[in-house]
């Protein structure tokens, strides 16, 4: 579904230059779940940015379902993430303001909502655990249970790619088992891809695509 060939990615900050991806070439397997693993500061999130098209390669190919990113037209790239891919993130980036429905719904909220999907949100997030949660703002949530809100937010447009960049980095670890089931079993469902950024392994399973990432190349 993914492939990536020979990608590079040099951050610029100021006249210093990072060299976080020096020819990165993987495939990811539709429908598969695949973990991107390695140390702090190999390159993890910047490739997971670059296969969600938040950011662009600085040299190499990303192909998604057959299309470069690299060939797509600003507005072609922009509906590709908003409309295809779900982004998980560590800190959740919750909506203070929100109740968790609206936060669920906070893609949809400038177009409007019709209340087939605001039913769809609170139903996805019953199924998170959150029936009693709906009118919580983001401050009167556990960690874990923003972290629901952020995956139901990610899931309610069905995406074909879900990316995580270490969602249960913030969690302790019973709570991060938790999130990591529920997150397969609903991208299961949807027959979403998923990519996982972590640096641990313990979420690790059976079956599972791996990617190691060490000093922005694949070491394995
Ligand atoms: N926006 C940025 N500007 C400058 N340097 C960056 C930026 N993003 C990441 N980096 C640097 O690129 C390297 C890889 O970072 P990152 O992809 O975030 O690694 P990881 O997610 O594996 O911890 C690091 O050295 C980091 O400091
Ligand atoms: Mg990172």
């Amino acid at each position: 579904m993914i492939d990536v060939q020979n990608v590079t990615k040099i951050h610029r900050r100021g006249a210093l230059e990072v060299h976080a991806l020096r020819g990165v070439t993987c495939r990811i397997e539709q429908g598969s779940f695949t973990f991107i693993l390695g140390p702090s500061g190999s390159g993890k999130s910047t490739l997971l940015y670059l296969l969600g098209a938040l950011d662009e390669p600085t040299d190499g190919v990303i192909t998604v379902s057959g299309k470069a990113l690299g060939g797509m037209t600003t507005r072609e790239r922009d509906s590709f993430r908003r409309e295809e891919v779900g982004f998980i993130f560590q800190s959740f980036n919750l909506l203070s303001n929100l109740s968790a429905v609206d936060n669920a719904l906070a893609p949809f909220l400038p177009r409007g909502v019709a209340p087939a999907l605001r039913k769809e949100a609170i139903d996805l997030l019953a199924r998170l655990g959150l029936g009693d949660r709906l009118t919580h703002r983001p401050n009167q949530l556990s960690g874990g249970e923003q972290q629901r809100v952020a995956i139901a937010r990610a899931l309610l447009k069905k995406p074909k790619l879900v990316l995580a960049d270490e969602p249960t980095g913030e969690l302790d670890s019973e709570n991060g088992a938790a999130i990591m089931k529920d997150l397969r079993t609903l991208c299961h469902e949807h027959q979403s891809t998923v990519v996982v950024v972590t640096h641990e392994q313990e979420h690790v399973q059976a079956g599972d695509q791996l990617i190691r990432i060490r000093d922005g190349r694949v070491a394995a």
